[in-house]
């Protein structure tokens, strides 16, 4: 399709890892907002038009998300898979990969804030996103009420300031926890991690994509480490699924598996 090959020289990306019906639903959005007839006339725009590629990029990037979303997925996160990692780790390496405005790292920051207590852990909360406005939203942490609907008033007033009647700013305590980092997860270079974090992300990625995505985290993760998807996604049906044990299939939790120190795949 001529848009992609545009795309692929103005922008250096390639839409082909992109399911098809999301890109052409994003393609057509961007034709209607800027009021072109079909593609060949969208094409020319990409063309002779500096921003267009870039504003047509950013619109593959679906930022929606909330303090800990799906909040069942982090209990069994507080009270299963956290002091698990604990028993062997006495400091703990976290990557948030697709972290949007920042909502999904600093759930994690409350959380293990509030699972370690005053025990003496160490952990660090490395948050990445492709994205470079959510990326700095995610630093400025101001949140809408509705974005806080899963947290109890109490972590709210422990964690949170209020700015106005609907706004809350996140406390410096939890910010300071958390490095944002504008990247492409697959290139970000990383490893040693206990726990990744890759939800509501993978979605919009065609399987080739995905099996490449998978292949990183198995290869920056622990050997005892855990990859937690999102609630949409699966490894069901994928070479990368041989690599992976699904140990709590309703939260989307993964174990690594180590066969003689290699990668299954
Ligand atoms: C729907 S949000 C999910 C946010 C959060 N993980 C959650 O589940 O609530 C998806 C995020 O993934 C980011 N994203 C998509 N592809 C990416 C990539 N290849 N590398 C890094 N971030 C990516 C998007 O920019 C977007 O902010």
């Amino acid at each position: 399709m001529l848009i992609e090959k545009i795309m692929q020289v103005k922008t250096g990306k390639d839409l082909h890892q992109f399911k098809r019906p999301f890109l052409n639903r994003r393609i057509n959005a961007r034709m209607k907002a800027v009021g072109v007839r079909d593609g060949s006339e969208y094409a020319k725009l990409l063309e002779s038009d500096s921003t267009e590629p870039s504003i047509l990029f950013k619109s593959f990037s679906i930022n929606v998300t909330e303090f800990y979303r799906d909040s069942f997925v982090w209990e069994c996160m507080s009270s299963k898979i956290i002091p698990q990692i604990l028993k062997n780790n006495k400091t703990l390496q976290i990557w948030s990969a697709g972290c949007a405005s920042g909502e999904e790292p600093y759930s994690l920051a409350i959380l293990l804030r509030e699972v370690i207590g005053t025990k003496n852990v160490k952990f660090s909360i490395i948050a990445t996103d492709i994205n470079t406005d959510a990326i700095n939203r995610a630093k400025k942490g101001h949140y809408l009420s509705q974005s806080l609907k899963n947290l109890t008033p109490g972590v709210i007033a422990k964690y949170f300031t209020p700015i106005n009647n609907d706004t809350y700013q996140i406390n410096e305590s939890i910010k300071q926890l958390v490095a944002f980092q504008q990247g492409d997860i697959i290139s970000f270079p990383v490893e040693r991690i206990n726990l990744i974090t890759c939800r509501n992300v993978l979605i919009y990625y065609d399987k080739p994509a995905q099996e490449l995505v998978f292949k990183k985290f198995h290869k920056t993760l622990n050997d005892d480490g855990y990859l937690v998807i999102g609630q949409d996604e699966t490894m069901m049906g994928m070479t990368s699924g041989k690599s992976f044990s699904c140990i709590l299939p309703r939260e989307r939790i993964y174990s690594k598996l180590v066969s003689g120190g290699n990668l299954v795949v």
